[in-house]
């Protein structure tokens, strides 16, 4: 844990162990409302990541306070839709085959991120065709995320460009700012465990022996940080935090460092991601595909 506070400056905190996360994560005082805090870098940073993570005035769901109107009942409603889906997708249908024929074929000239954009993005829109323009889209907002980009997203060309990107997206996955999310944010997750998943297919001793459920368990990552920050005063891991005070979870470090699974979609807290079965159900389908298995 590391506690930057300097008063009237900066107010942060780091969080890196699965207790303290999970803590954190089962605290109603520790949300994600973002009222107008101090101080100064503190409403910066969440200015900032707000006007990426928000389109026409309205925030993402991941960035939605728990109790923000029809939050829960939109992350329920997605939940029972993906998991619907889960068995289908874990079944190694064809449409997966573009992804399977990435990780066999090994081919530097295909990208990766326009064939997972396609297929999460017809969760949301049945007629979602991912192309170079979608994936740039997504490239520039996971870029405008980026910690060190604070100053350069100040620009309004930088601006501008984002909201392009979501106004893109948006209109693709028919304005659900859930859908938006998946194609691109949380897509960068899944790409990260396809590159994963095709170094283990790689190996002819592993393409052999795993079984899908292993290999979709080894190639699942949690999101580098998500953000919380304190209505009142508390304590956590013996660091005392006040009002205002931005806490911000680093769920990959702490999964790597401990082997804690319950990093990844948070599952068993009101935040819980709504594609916790069905994206494994998707890594298990594409290693089915590409081994036969
Ligand atoms: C490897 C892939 C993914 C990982 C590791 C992941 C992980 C997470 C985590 C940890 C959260 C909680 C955020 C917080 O506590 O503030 C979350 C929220 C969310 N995720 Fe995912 N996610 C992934 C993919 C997806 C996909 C594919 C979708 C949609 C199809 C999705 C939709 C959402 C939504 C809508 C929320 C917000 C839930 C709410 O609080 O209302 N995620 N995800």
């Amino acid at each position: 844990m590391e506690h930057k506070h300097i008063p009237g400056l900066v107010d942060v905190i780091k969080v890196d162990q699965p207790a303290d996360i999970l803590q954190i994560a089962r605290d109603d005082t520790l949300d994600r409302v973002f009222g107008s805090g101090k101080p100064l870098l503190n409403s910066l940073l969440v200015r900032r990541i707000l006007g990426v993570l928000s389109y026409n005035g309205h925030r993402f769901p991941t960035m939605s306070a728990r109790k923000a109107i029809g939050r829960e009942i939109q992350q329920d409603a997605l939940w029972k839709k993906l998991n619907t889906a889960a068995p289908n997708i874990r079944a190694a249908p064809a449409d997966l085959e573009p992804l399977a024929a990435w990780i066999r074929e090994s081919n530097p000239d295909v990208a990766v991120g326009p064939l997972v954009q396609q297929i999460i993005g017809r969760l949301f829109s049945p007629t979602f065709e991912a192309d170079d323009n979608t994936w740039a889209a997504a490239e520039v907002i996971a870029a405008s995320l980026a910690p060190g980009n604070a100053v350069r997203n100040l620009a309004s060309k930088v601006t501008g460009k984002v909201t392009r990107a979501k106004a893109l997206l948006a209109s693709m996955v028919g304005g659900d700012l859930a859908g938006v999310h998946a194609v691109s944010v949380a897509i960068h997750n899944v790409v990260r465990g396809l590159n994963q998943m095709r170094c283990l297919y790689l190996d002819t001793s592993v393409r052999q022996t795993l079984a899908p459920e292993m290999a979709s368990e080894r190639c699942l990552f949690a999101p580098g940080v998500v953000l919380r920050q304190a209505t009142s005063n508390g304590t956590v891991g013996g660091c005392p935090y006040t009002a205002g005070t931005l806490l911000l979870l680093e769920l990959e470090k702490a999964r790597q460092a401990s082997g804690d699974e319950s990093m990844i979609f948070l599952a068993d807290t009101w935040s819980r991601c709504p594609a916790e079965q069905w994206v494994p159900a998707m890594l298990e389908g594409v290693w089915r595909r590409v081994t036969n298995a």
